[in-house]
């Protein structure tokens, strides 16, 4: 079994649908073996114990950013967690962070990478007029929303969206593909050829 920690901030819908989707038998070969969150007041930790499973705060309470992962580290290399789901954790994961799970960090991010990478990504997409946004699977990498992709879903955006409409329907999508991603990983039918991440 692939011990799988996912990492919020906040409401934790992607979460669920991971947990929901190891649960339900969509993601063969994984099991959620923690979920942490720089928050105690993030929704996701209620939804997490709900559904039995280990829900930690770690709050930053002022350290420095590589002494708050150094306990995040500590809690998850405790539980014996090998690939580590970010999942609306708002913080830039340090490179230390990226090292230490080198090639086990994935992230879900709200637009077509690599447009509209950081903060806002659905405002971003409005603002520049595109008529195709979606979301994104990636690696995490030391760069800012930037490492090898491993799915994508689009969704079209509509004359009167407001970041807050096509958020919605992209969120959809969101918890469509990051089940996704994260079978094929744990799986381990794919290998990463340069930037790209490919079947075997
Ligand atoms: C999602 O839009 C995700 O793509 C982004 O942050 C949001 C988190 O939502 N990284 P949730 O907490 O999973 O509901």
């Amino acid at each position: 079994m692939m011990k799988l920690g996912i990492l919020i901030s906040g409401r934790g819908s992607n979460m669920s649908a991971l947990a929901d989707a190891v649960e339900e038998g969509r993601i063969p070969g994984a099991r959620v073996s923690v979920v942490v969150s720089d928050r105690a007041d993030a929704a996701g930790l209620r939804h997490a114990a709900d559904r039995r499973v280990e829900a930690l705060a770690i709050e930053r309470r002022g350290r420095g950013r590589e002494e708050h992962e150094r306990e995040i580290i500590s809690a998850l290399r405790e539980r014996g967690v090998e690939l580590v789901c970010l999942a609306g954790y708002m913080r830039l994961l340090s490179p230390c962070f990226v090292e230490e799970f080198r090639g086990r960090v994935l992230n879900i991010h709200p637009s077509l990478l690599p447009a509209f990478p950081g903060l806002d990504a659905q405002r971003q997409a409005i603002e520049h007029g595109v008529k195709f946004s979606g979301c994104t699977v990636h690696f995490v990498d030391e760069t800012l929303d930037g490492g090898p992709i491993i799915t994508q879903r689009v969704v079209p955006v509509h004359a009167g969206d407001t970041p807050d409409t096509l958020a919605a329907r992209i969120l959809v999508e969101e918890h469509k593909a990051y089940p996704e991603a994260v079978r094929l990983v744990v799986g381990g039918n794919y290998k990463i050829n340069g930037r790209r991440v490919v079947g075997k």
